[in-house]
């Protein structure tokens, strides 16, 4: 008995994992173990014998038992230091260098215009980007036969089959939150509407997706001088000059009665694009006083009230401003752009503290 003592003490002691401890759990006191069928073999001894050796195998028994959950123990303890040693990390180690984000220039250019429309008394507004054709086309005096829709390579909305309604389109321009402000808040109106706008278009100057800011003031005797004033003065701030070129365009908008577009005088030499300078000329806006169908579809009443709205391209005075020259560059996702052109996260742009750091 002492042998088969010390042959699994030592077999134990020297198992490498909990599958051999198993192995010898099994060999040793399982059913059909060593230990076991000795413990069998009690039923043939003398009452004498099985007195002496009864305890003795008990207790071995014990004994072997003990020793497999010790070493279980050993091996689960060793297992844990092993996997603590893998894991291991160093929380004083100095944080990784983590490059910061920065402001992407639309997003800054948006801000830009917005403070410095604040500043003159507009509010932001805003509208969906998915709207009715009604919203987007007809309150704005552009009837189904319009060629302006057929020019402003509208992407329409999907409708199921044996659905007749006509169809929603991605709003080609902001103009149609004019309407919506109308209908919400009723004249006297003083608001911008920034947002995205959509057109199946592409080239050096085009993305189907691009920014506009619409703007829209409305009283009972708003006229084209002051029209004229703002956008004026819009620029000048805007590009942080004391004076900037513009040209206005006579022009034909259904939702305006006069129309004028406006051009601002840029140069594009070597590819570098300057404003205030140079001999070419980039349309950024078109503005107009509102016309009467326009005003009665939005509910408020013409011979009451009049108004001026104006539609300016973000991207494009984005480009103007901040030398970009090819406007699909904007929404290409490349970071080393991205490093380049884009603005410190946290400096909201203001009049007071400057537009642009
Ligand atoms: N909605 C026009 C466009 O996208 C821009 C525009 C022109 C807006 C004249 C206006 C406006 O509010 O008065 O081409």
């Amino acid at each position: 008995m002492d042998d088969l003592r010390d042959k699994y003490i030592q077999l134990i002691a020297d198992a490498g994992d909990e599958a051999a401890l198993e192995g010898l759990r099994v060999q040793a006191v399982g059913k059909k173990g060593e230990i076991s069928l000795q413990m069998r073999g009690l039923g043939k001894m003398t009452p004498e014998e099985r007195q002496v050796m009864g305890p003795k195998l008990n207790a071995l028994k014990d004994e072997i038992n003990s020793a497999l959950a010790a070493r279980k123990a050993a091996l689960g303890d060793a297992a844990l230091e092993e996997r603590l040693r893998g894991e291991w990390l160093d929380v004083t180690l100095p944080a990784r260098d983590r490059r910061q984000g920065t402001i992407h220039p639309i997003s800054q250019t948006r801000e830009e215009v917005t403070a410095i429309f604040a500043e003159l008394g507009f509010s932001v507004a805003e509208g969906p980007q998915i709207d009715s054709d009604w919203y987007n086309f007809d309150a704005l005096n552009i009837p189904g036969h319009h060629p302006a829709r057929a020019e402003m390579d509208t992407f329409y909305m999907h409708r199921a089959a044996g659905d007749n309604r006509p169809p929603h389109v991605l709003r080609t321009h902001t103009s149609p939150v004019q309407i919506r402000t109308m209908e919400k808040e009723g004249a006297p109106i003083r608001i911008i509407a920034p947002g995205r706008v959509y057109r199946a278009d592409y080239d050096q100057t085009h993305t189907p997706m691009f920014h506009q800011v619409e703007g829209l003031a409305i009283d009972r005797d708003i006229s084209m001088a002051q029209l004229k004033w703002t956008l004026e003065e819009f620029l000048r701030s805007f590009f942080e000059v004391e004076a900037v070129e513009l040209r206005f365009r006579a022009s034909h908008f259904p939702f305006t009665e006069p129309s004028a577009e406006v051009d601002i005088r840029c140069s594009w030499e070597g590819g570098q694009l300057k404003v205030g300078e140079g001999d070419d000329w980039l349309e950024i806006l078109g503005s107009g006083m509102v016309h009467p169908n326009v005003l009665k579809a939005g509910g408020t009443d013409p011979n009451v009230w009049q108004g001026f709205a104006f539609g300016i391209g973000i991207d494009r005075i984005a480009m103007l401003k901040y030398g970009i020259p090819d406007l699909r560059a904007f929404f290409d996702s490349d970071l080393r752009w991205l490093r380049h052109y884009g603005f410190a996260a946290l400096e909201q742009p203001n009049l007071h503290g400057g537009l642009s750091r």
